[in-house]
């Protein structure tokens, strides 16, 4: 079968869809030239100094892995020049960062996870990056963060990378997910997997079960029935993958099902537990209903949270519907 090229597949869908406007596309494809840039450094590993620690705290209150920076830098070089952006906001940045004066300010916001996964650098496991795409408000001046905090539900675009055995782009604009697979000899990255969908069943699920005595009861009462199988109340066996790279767990959900789980904890005042609502979240959340998934706070639907802070934390219950309805339904009983 005739493979496409990303721009093949953008200009393609901007003539059938009308959704992806000339300085989106030129967003997407910005995008992902900086994911072909981070997945060189990552390839690089001990031979390219890119391992180890920056000894920075962010503000996540996280050690900053030289990575982390390395694939931040490269995101804002990247996006600087187009004169697409109004402004960008990283898990890696405090504040939000404004397009220099010497370019063009455009109409969208870009926020990024430059490098998820950041405890799987140095032992080589597959990590990544997330990117969420939101026009600016309509009549914005000078951005600031408020402008930032819409609902997923406002999403144009969002993606991610996985820097993995292969390096795949997975993106969706509001018309299904699609998976790009890089193609390193000819530098381009070429669609491997069209209009993805997340099984509705599955007998697989993914939690850090090491927080288990933090949880919740409807967490509690709902990892232990998966756990006693046929022998509980459940009418099958299940399996358990834990990566600690979202970006893999969701891909691995994305092509097989299963149900990704980050419930908040009672260690926390507010309980949110450790996963970002606008740059981890939201576009995995938008990317997993247009597949077909579901995803939760245990409570609301992610993209309908009104964010009250560029960083703030929210639960993650997302991948297969049926298992993400049953969790939820527990948390309302
Ligand atoms: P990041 O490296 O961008 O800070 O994100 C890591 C996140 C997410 O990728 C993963 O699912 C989760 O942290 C793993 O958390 P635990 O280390 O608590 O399992
Ligand atoms: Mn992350
Ligand atoms: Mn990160
Ligand atoms: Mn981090």
């Amino acid at each position: 079968m005739k493979r496409i090229s990303l721009t093949q597949y953008l200009v393609e869908e901007q003539r059938s869809h009308n959704t992806i406007p000339a300085e989106l596309r030129l967003l997407i494809e910005v995008v992902a030239r900086a994911c072909k840039t981070i997945s060189h450094a990552v390839g690089k590993g001990a031979l390219g100094d890119v391992l180890g620690t920056a000894n920075i705290e962010n503000v996540q209150g996280e050690v900053q892995k030289k990575l982390d920076i390395i694939s931040n830098e490269i995101l804002l070089e990247a996006n600087e020049w187009g004169g697409h952006l109004a402004a960008m906001a990283s898990e890696e940045m405090e504040t939000i960062h404004l397009i220099p004066n010497r370019y063009p300010m455009g109409e969208y916001m870009l926020l990024f996870d430059p490098l998820d996964g950041s405890s799987n650098i140095d032992v080589n496991v597959s990590i990544g990056t997330i990117f969420s795409v939101l026009k600016a408000p309509e009549g914005m001046g000078q951005p600031t963060e408020q402008d930032f905090l819409q609902p997923g539900s406002k999403q144009v675009a969002a993606g991610y990378a996985v820097y993995g055995p292969q390096t795949v782009l997975v993106l969706t604009t509001g018309n299904g997910v699609n998976c790009f697979t890089l193609d390193r000899e000819m530098g381009s990255w070429v669609l491997t997997q069209s209009n993805m969908q997340i099984p509705v069943e599955t007998r697989e699920y993914a939690i850090n079960a090491s927080n288990a005595r933090h949880w919740f009861p409807p967490v509690t009462r709902y990892v232990n029935e998966l756990q006693a199988g046929k022998a509980g109340p459940r009418e099958t066996d299940f399996n358990m993958r834990w990566i600690a790279s979202m970006v893999a767990d969701v891909h691995r959900i994305l092509n097989r099902g299963g149900i990704f789980m980050y419930p908040g904890d009672a260690r926390e005042p507010d309980k949110p537990g450790k996963l970002r609502l606008m740059y981890e979240a939201n576009p995995m959340a938008f990317i997993v209903e247009q597949a077909g998934g579901a995803a939760t706070d245990g409570a609301n639907r992610i993209m309908d949270i009104q964010p009250q802070k560029l960083h703030q934390r929210v639960p993650v219950f997302l991948g297969s519907k049926s298992e993400v309805e049953r969790v939820t339904a527990y948390h309302q009983q």
